[in-house]
């Protein structure tokens, strides 16, 4: 009754049931052992309803390995995160053929002086803006191991992740395998799409980023790699003889190829135009076209550089800025009791889609820029979506002004300022707020839509929400944990199925990790980097009794995000009082300390004293983080060996770093004993 007793009744066996499951571990011998990992490997990978929990198939796998540290099942994907190739989930992995990028051009002629080096067939399709993946599949047609492109010949191990995607099939096709023979491997873009995007667009800053960080997550984070999807755009292992052949193996194996449009030289800037118009409707982020010669005889003549194939070519949008007309800017209000102000102007054609709003983030940038309603307004849309206003170049008439109500509940509105330091000045932040947000309709509405999303509470729309709401059935979230089936079976179209269901729905979430309850609570600035660091630091009781000197020194933090964190966990104080009432707050495992670099970007540079570069960045990876190699906007800390960071003259990279962490991105600049004693000591402990 050992692992059957874990299951309990609960849990349904859609396959056979586990073998050995009423024995515990240590009484298996090496072939019983073998035999439930595989059980269990499928149940995991292929059938994606893993049967025992995590903790428990680890212990089957260690058990495996102290009794026969070479049984081959112990090489096969999910064997304690490894895959094929024996290696953990983050580990590098030599791709076969090096992942190479693409050349670019802007324009029809330099598209054009491109296409003339053939006379066949082309094909186009969106350059969809995610992360480049390759998928490996075993000579049965199984799924074997997946990687991150890297720099293009090392790749970081994702299978973890890759294997969770609904569009990734687990095993090919067993017809296409006989057909084709061998090993096969396909690569392709993962993206995260747009309408799963909008769900935590309030916690991220673009789709590419969430995808990114899911594919290299070692656990589940807000965004779940079930959430993401793959467009297939290559085939390795199995000759096609053109590029509109791989287009339909692939979709027979089971993949979403990349939309492809057959093009010729002479139509290729209409094939362009059209993506560009069109791509506004896509469920995905697009920066270009990417053209490739169809016929891959002629591909193999032209042969590679070292950078990109000769064959393809990405044609970039471009004209992602323009001006326009400010006609009003509207006041809307975030479910943080916050009012943001957007432009509205007259539409203006950027980056191929009409564009009549853009945000302005917040009341000092309406009054940095000095708006007048007739102003001309320089826009862009950065990474080709969200337009965004850059500057004024004047002309308009009257002044715009900030609303003295709140556009939702009417109540008097209030500026709040915050300081921040950046390059030495004190940069100041003006924000309009309602005064009265614990009444005001809509924010409370925004609050309850946040609180359900973050811990994956399903059913709540918006529809609903505003009815328990108006109905004075729920006041906040803690409102939720209250509510009984006949409460919701009052409001219009929610029968007694669905209302059962919901009540479940809330009742499988009392019991919330603290990472995940600070994001629930909608604070501004406590994402989810910030809650985890939190989390792994203090209790609940502890967090809400510090002060910002104890956050702005937390790496990445700094002083606004502690200043918001403190008065947030204090203007939310009786929230959490009364939703202390219904859930449970789980102390973060002890054993977690490998997450203490999630989300971190970690760069090294100087001669490090305690370890070498290469065992330095596997450290990192093993934390959670992604190491780097050059300073980024994206790095958040830079570790500096030697007295790097009292040389009189600082190295190029010591600078770039500086210049980043004064401009506010977050980057924090350590020494290597400095980081051993805050990541190393603590990870040890
Ligand atoms: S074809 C040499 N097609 O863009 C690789 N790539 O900037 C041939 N990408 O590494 C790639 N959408 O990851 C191709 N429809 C598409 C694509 C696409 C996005 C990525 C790909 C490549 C990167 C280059």
């Amino acid at each position: 009754m050992w692992l059957a007793a874990l299951l309990g009744p609960c849990h349904p066996l859609p396959m056979a049931t586990a073998p050995y499951a009423s024995r515990a571990p240590d009484t298996l011998t090496a072939a019983e052992l073998a035999e439930a990992i595989q059980f269990h490997n499928a149940a995991y990978w292929r059938h994606n309803t893993p049967q025992i929990p995590d903790q428990v198939y680890d212990q089957l796998v260690e058990r495996l390995r102290s009794l026969d540290p070479a049984h081959p099942v112990l090489d096969e994907l999910g064997a304690g995160d490894t895959t094929d190739d024996g290696l953990t989930a983050g580990d590098k992995v030599v791709h076969a053929v090096p992942m190479l990028s693409l050349g670019k051009c802007y324009g029809e002629a330099e598209l054009l002086h491109w296409a003339r080096q053939y006379d066949g067939k082309l094909i186009a399709s969106p350059k969809v803006d995610g992360a480049a993946c390759s998928v490996r599949y075993d000579d049965s047609g199984a799924f074997v191991a997946a990687a991150t492109r890297g720099d293009g010949v090392r790749g970081e191990s994702i299978g973890h992740q890759v294997a969770l995607i609904p569009n990734v099939p687990a095993q090919l096709p067993k017809a296409l395998v006989d057909k084709w023979g061998g090993a096969v491997e396909v690569r392709g873009e993962v993206y995260l799409p747009l309408t799963a995007f909008d769900v935590v667009s309030e916690l991220y800053a673009n789709p590419r980023n969430v995808a990114a960080g899911a594919l290299k997550a070692k656990e589940q984070g807000a965004v779940a790699a079930t959430e993401l999807r793959l467009f297939a755009y290559d085939l390795l292992g199995w000759e096609t003889a053109t590029e509109a052949e791989k287009v339909t193996v692939l979709r027979e194996m089971g993949f979403d190829p990349a939309p492809a449009h057959p093009c010729t030289r002479d139509s290729a800037q209409h094939v362009y135009d059209k993506i560009s118009a069109e791509r506004g409707d896509y469920d995905y982020e697009t920066d270009g076209v990417v053209y490739k010669m169809d016929d891959i005889a002629a591909q193999k003549r032209l042969g590679s550089t070292a950078h990109h194939p000769r064959w393809a070519i990405a044609y970039k949008f471009q004209g992602d800025s323009g001006d326009s007309e400010l006609i009003e800017v509207q006041w809307s209000l975030a479910r943080t009791g916050t009012i943001t102000p957007v432009a509205i102007v007259k539409p203006v054609l950027l980056s191929g889609a009409m564009v009549s709003r853009a945000t302005l983030h917040n009341l000092s940038n309406v009054e940095r820029l000095a708006l007048h309603v007739g102003d001309r307004l320089q826009l862009t849309r950065r990474g080709g979506v969200i337009p965004h206003v850059e500057g004024n170049l004047g002309g308009g008439k009257d002044e715009v002004a900030y609303p003295p109500f709140c556009p939702s509940c009417g109540k008097a509105t209030e500026v709040h300022t915050s300081t921040r330091r950046v390059s030495g000045e004190d940069l100041v932040t003006r924000t309009l707020h309602c005064t009265v947000p614990a009444e005001c309709p809509q924010t409370l509405r925004g609050q309850l839509f946040h609180y359900t999303r973050v811990l994956d509470i399903d059913g709540f729309g918006d529809k609903i929400l505003k009815q328990l709401l108006s109905r004075g059935l729920v006041r906040d979230a803690a409102g939720l944990y209250a509510l009984t089936p006949s409460d919701l079976n009052q409001l219009e179209r929610l029968g007694p199925k669905l209302a059962v269901k919901l009540v479940d729905n809330v009742a499988a979430r009392r019991s919330v990790p603290l990472a995940r309850f600070l994001v629930a609570l909608g604070i501004e600035t406590l994402g989810k980097h910030a809650a985890k660091l939190l989390a792994s630091k203090w209790t609940l009781a502890e967090l809400r009794s510090r002060e910002v000197a104890d956050f702005s020194e937390l790496p990445g933090l700094g002083q606004l995000t502690a200043e918001q964190i403190v008065a947030g966990l204090a203007a939310q104080s009786a929230l959490i009082d009364r939703l202390s009432m219904h859930v449970t707050i789980e102390a973060p495992q002890q054993t977690v300390t490998s997450g203490v670099l999630d989300g971190q970007v970690v760069v090294f540079t100087g001669k490090l004293e305690t370890m070498n570069r290469r065992d330095a960045q596997h450290l990192v990876v093993g934390l959670g983080g992604t190491a780097g190699s050059s300073v980024t906007k994206e790095t958040t800390l830079v570790v500096v060996g030697g007295d790097g960071l009292t040389a009189a003259k600082p190295s190029s990279k010591i600078k770039k770093a500086r210049k980043l962490a004064e401009s506010g991105t977050g980057l924090m600049l350590l020494s290597e004993a400095d980081f051993q004693q805050q990541y190393l000591s603590e990870s040890a402990s």
